[in-house]
């Protein structure tokens, strides 16, 4: 190493101890104050029969705390009677049994990592996932220590609203201008879903009854300017409550239920127990304002956090390692809820493709990880679509072997064994098994072996015996080591079909060996096999599909998936092939749009969806070396292709969807998509901007006109900005559409800095800009070593305001290994600048070491 690393320590899985102790009946009372607020926790502690005195604790704390004072059973501690170590308060017993005190301050105004308790807007929020509490006061900030809590918030009355966890118990006048409010959770929890909220917020409310016929009393908080945009997210959680009721008979456990909209929050939400807070971008919605696909993602989030309340909040994880137990199962139940609530094939279809475009890629980069790791450099680090996205697809395997019924009682088994604890991947597997004995022994594999299997599949007919035979065969090579791992359980579901297409059988077989070979006696003629149906297995499947054979699986597949995935391949096949011309594959992918035309009017939304080419960081990782500015360069030839051959069905199309429908809207915008290749049909985009009502028409339109750099290009980017710059979610897309800005210079980005809705503080606004530019593949690629070093001067910056928001913006970096020289080597020299920064966090250079690795 060229010069020496600041704090490189990693800590592992196998350091694993649970807690000697107990604790019960923990009373926080808090007092709120912009600059100086008060904490004074108080708590039983009771060492295990076990231990022996002198017992020793250690409370999690950090630099932010002020201690004021320690009381143990009441009796003050001197200073000489505790040791900090490291930010850890360290206190020696002498009793099994004690009362503990706590008081220390804090400083919200001045916490920009948004992690604890801190200001947005003049008012108090706070986000303790994973360790934020240690922000708070000195407590156990792990998730397996849990404990019942009391509430006291006392403010100002210029904060009307006093939010906490569970049960609102008493509320009422503290002084002359102080009020005070005071809550309590019944169920025993970590400290990470631990929440305060306190401002000037409005609500709308709702009930929900339950089976029983006992009401939860529903209500969503925002500002008052953001008010009349939450019904929908009302509207989703009692559709969320009822399906899991539903689904897995899992019932609210609260009779109250908040949501609160905030504007600055380093996540998407939180599910903070009974009060689950939401970035103000994931939980606002009208037609005015929010696209259909946001409207699909707040109905998905906010099941999500509500989801979590069995999945996490019940049953939590023993240690961070195990992040995906709950983050993984709930996605899936999510995903679940999500393919009832809206079309059942569409949300399956953009989970696989956003698991092979972002995971899959990362799965095989330097920040590859298991799904439960053994060590990591950062907590924080292991929040990735790892441990969410590919989570999620282990619990669907559990689903896919065991069938639905054997899944739900192992779920239910889960539930019930491990309800009230804190548990590990582990246990879930037990208790899959416990249910259905033929699970695979060699299942949990999938969640120590990191990277993505390649599931390499053969067929071979043989017209004298009738007779087709099927190999398959799987390899995961560790992706950092190389070393060959062990094979896994895949359940590969398949469908063969006649040359006509007819559907001659479907099935699942699960391929647990390296290498296996089904035979089928009895197929008359060759037949087209459909592999991987419903993305049954998170694997890359290599498997060479004839011209003829996609052809017949587009038109005759039943199922969405593979039917969308037959498109998809034939896509790629035509744009990867060495031997055609542009002219020809621009053809041989229009006959396949053919037919789809009129498929649009049977549905509308899964054909658009079938029309949608995937975006280019798919494409990128399919090739050997990436060349971003040769893949556009064909795309742009095969869709013009496309929009010139069909540009009267796509008028149609354009035309006969103007209702006001979402399905509708999706069709109509990727036929506006074809035909913004047009020039004389570009009209239709400006059209569609001035006479829009709804923000999808809006939205698609002004990234049309940017995408093709149409002259009336800045008159609309101009009046958007007008128009909306009071939203601040709005704005971000406005900064957004620099994601695929063709024409992003070195000069743009001086204007962006300079603009006054340039704001690193605000995490939506950070990720807006900087996340923005740096997945502008083309302006990466184009512009080089400059734009790299741009973006590492923002991350720093960043960095010294919040870390969790730094760390994630990094993305470009991890694609360090396929870039060219010399700009590999200049980048490198800036990854190594950045870790020299004298002040970096631990979140941003864990990331930056190991992609230097
Ligand atoms: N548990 C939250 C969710 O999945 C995410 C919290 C992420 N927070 C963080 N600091 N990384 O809904
Ligand atoms: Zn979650």
């Amino acid at each position: 190493m060229p010069f020496s690393y600041k704090n490189d320590h990693q800590i592992y899985r196998s350091d694993y101890q649970a807690p000697h102790f107990k604790v019960h009946n923990y009373e926080l009372t808090i007092t709120l104050d912009p600059t100086q607020t008060q904490i004074a926790g108080k708590f039983e502690l009771q060492f295990n029969d076990t231990c022996q005195a002198p017992f020793e604790i250690k409370l999690h704390g950090s630099n932010e705390l002020v201690l004021t004072q320690i009381f143990i059973d009441e009796k003050p501690l001197d200073p000489s009677e505790y040791i900090f170590d490291n930010n850890h308060l360290v206190l020696i017993l002498s009793q099994k049994n004690n009362v503990i005190e706590i008081i220390n301050t804090i400083d919200p105004s001045s916490n920009t990592a948004l992690s604890g308790i801190y200001l947005s807007n003049e008012m108090f929020f706070s986000d303790c996932e994973p360790q934020g509490f240690r922000n708070i006061t000195y407590f156990f900030d792990r998730p397996d220590v849990m404990t019942n809590y009391r509430v006291k918030l006392i403010a100002d009355k210029k904060y009307p609203v006093l939010l906490s966890n569970g049960n609102l118990i008493e509320e009422g006048e503290y002084s002359q201008t102080a009020h005070y409010a005071i809550w309590e959770d019944p169920f025993f929890k970590p400290t990470y879903l631990f929440a305060i909220v306190a401002g000037d917020l409005e609500y709308i409310e709702d009930t929900h009854i339950r089976p029983d016929g006992k009401p939860v009393r529903l209500r969503v908080y925002a500002d008052k300017k953001d008010i009349h945009r939450c019904q929908f997210s009302l509207d989703s959680l009692k559709k969320a409550m009822k399906w899991d009721e539903e689904r897995f008979n899992l019932v609210c456990d609260l009779d109250y239920y908040n949501l609160v909209a905030v504007d600055d929050f380093n996540s998407g939400a939180m599910e903070n127990k009974g009060l689950n807070l939401f970035n103000t971008s994931c939980i606002l919605a009208t037609p005015e304002t929010a696209t259909d696909n946001e409207f699909n993602f707040v109905e998905a989030v906010v099941g999500h956090e509500y989801f979590h309340n069995w999945t996490g909040n019940r049953i939590t994880c023993q240690d961070w390692f195990n992040l995906s137990l709950k983050e993984g199962l709930t996605v899936f139940r999510e995903q679940e809820f999500i393919s009832q609530e809206q079309h059942p094939g569409i949300r399956r279809i953009e989970d696989v493709n956003f698991l092979r475009t972002y995971q899959f890629p990362y799965d095989q980069g330097p920040l590859s990880h298991a799904v439960r790791p053994d060590a990591v450099g950062s907590i924080e680090n292991i929040y990735t679509t790892t441990t969410y996205e590919k989570g999620a697809e282990i619990i669907r395997l559990y689903q896919t072997i065991l069938g639905k019924e054997g899944f739900d009682k192992g779920f239910q088994r889960y539930i019930k064994e491990f309800d009230g604890m804190a548990a590990t991947v582990d246990d879930f597997y037990q208790a899959m098994k416990s249910e259905n004995p033929r699970l695979f022994d060699s299942f949990p594999l999938w969640y120590s072996q990191r990277g993505t299997p390649i599931l390499k599949a053969a067929t071979h007919y043989d017209a004298d015996k009738k007779e087709l035979r099927l190999s398959l065969k799987q390899s995961l090579y560790d992706p950092i080591s190389k070393a060959l791992q062990n094979p896994m359980p895949i359940p590969v579901k398949y469908a063969l079909f006649s040359q006509k297409g007819e559907i001659l059988l479907e099935e699942t077989f699960t391929l647990t060996t390296h290498e296996q070979c089904l035979v089928f006696h009895n197929i008359e003629e060759l037949p087209v096999i459909s592999l991987l149906r419903d993305f049954s297995a998170p694997v890359v499947l290599d498997y060479d599909y004839s011209l003829a054979e996609l052809k017949t699986l587009i038109a005759y597949e039943t199922d969405y998936f593979a039917k969308w995935e037959a498109l998809q391949n034939l896509v790629i096949k035509v744009v990867f092939s060495q031997e055609l011309s542009k002219t020809q594959m621009a053809h041989l992918i229009a006959d396949a749009f053919e037919p789809l035309f009129e498929f649009a009017y049977q549905d509308p939304a899964f054909c658009a969806l079938l029309l949608t080419f995937a975006d280019d960081g798919y494409y990128l990782g399919l090739m050997e070396t990436e060349n971003i500015l040769s893949l556009r360069h064909t795309r742009e030839k095969i869709e013009t292709h496309i929009a010139t051959r069909f540009k009267e069905e796509w008028l149609k199309l354009y035309h006969d969807f103007q209702d006001d429908h979402v399905d509708s809207r999706a069709i109509k915008n990727i036929a506006l998509q074809f035909l913004s290749f047009l020039p004389e049909c570009q009209a239709l985009i400006t059209e569609q901007y001035k006479t829009a009502t709804n923000m999808t028409d809006i939205s698609w339109a002004l990234k049309y006109a940017v995408w093709q750099d149409i002259p009336q290009k800045e008159a609309m980017i101009q009046d958007y900005y007008e128009k909306y710059q009071d939203y601040s979610t709005l704005i971000d897309r406005w900064f957004g559409l620099q994601e695929r800005n063709p024409h992003l210079t070195m000069e743009t980005l001086d204007k962006i800095v300079n603009h006054p809705g340039f704001n690193r503080q605000n995490p939506n606004r950070a990720r807006a800009i900087v996340g923005a530019i740096g997945r502008n593949r083309y302006a990466l690629a184009k512009i080089g070593t400059p734009l790299y070093q741009w973006i590492a001067n923002e991350i720093l910056i960043i960095d010294a305001i919040n870390s969790v928001t730094a760390a994630r913006l990094i993305t470009p970096f991890t694609k360090l290994a396929r870039l060219p020289n010399p700009l590999q080597t200049e980048v490198t020299a800036i990854i190594n600048g950045m870790m020299k920064a004298p002040n970096i966090s631990n979140n941003l250079f864990d990331q930056l070491k190991r992609i230097l690795q």
